[in-house]
């Protein structure tokens, strides 16, 4: 390997393998928070679904994991826009590790990695009534630039999710 992972000596960024898939569906499975906001996330989710994901490509997705022990707290994931200057986040945490400031350390690092590599733009969005979600996206220094109405049939929802369209320029993530 030899490539330095990103890490803040509290979390780090590492790339998901195999190994992995048993981890990722006991984070995924049965969660309430996760299966609500992430409706594309498979519900219910076996080592499978997680192989499946793992074989996906076009996407860069880490684990993140405590730096201290490797313990996997969360993922977080990128994914480009076809001139390859604008990524777009999005991010769980396992129902353990939520609270503590995990995401947002590692959204930091997520957009620093996306400047690294030549963004122009990071975005994400966010469900309105997602308070938790957004709070990361604000800690770590997005702005909130609007509201893309009624975007998406959330059927677990049982609703059009509409979502807070945050963006982050090179030099505005706050640590
Ligand atoms: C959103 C999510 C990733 C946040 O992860 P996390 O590691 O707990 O995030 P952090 O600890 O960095 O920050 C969470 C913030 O939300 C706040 N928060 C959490 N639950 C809250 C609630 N019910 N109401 C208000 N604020 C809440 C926390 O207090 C914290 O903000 P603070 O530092 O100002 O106190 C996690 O809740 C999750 O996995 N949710 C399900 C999947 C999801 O929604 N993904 C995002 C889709 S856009």
């Amino acid at each position: 390997m030899g490539e330095r992972l990103p890490t803040d000596g509290v979390i780090a960024l590492r790339p998901w393998n195999e190994a992995d898939a048993g981890e990722m569906a006991a984070c995924l499975d049965g969660d309430e928070e996760i299966a609500r906001w992430l409706d594309q996330v498979p519900q219910p989710y076996t080592v499978a679904d997680a192989l499946a994901f793992l074989s996906r490509t076009g996407e860069t997705t880490f684990a993140v994991v405590d730096a201290g022990s490797g313990g996997v707290l969360g993922g977080i994931g990128l994914r480009w826009n076809d001139a390859q200057d604008v990524a777009e986040i999005g991010y769980w945490a396992r129902r353990e590790a939520r609270g503590r400031g995990v995401t947002t350390r590692a959204l930091r690092l997520a957009g620093g990695l996306a400047f690294d590599q030549g963004a122009a733009r990071v975005q994400l969005r966010a469900d309105v009534e997602n308070v938790p979600s957004r709070r990361v996206a604000e800690k770590a220094g997005f702005t909130a630039e609007g509201v893309l109405r009624d975007a998406h049939w959330n059927p677990r929802l049982g609703r059009r999710q509409s979502w807070v369209m945050y963006s982050v320029l090179p030099g505005e993530l706050k640590s």
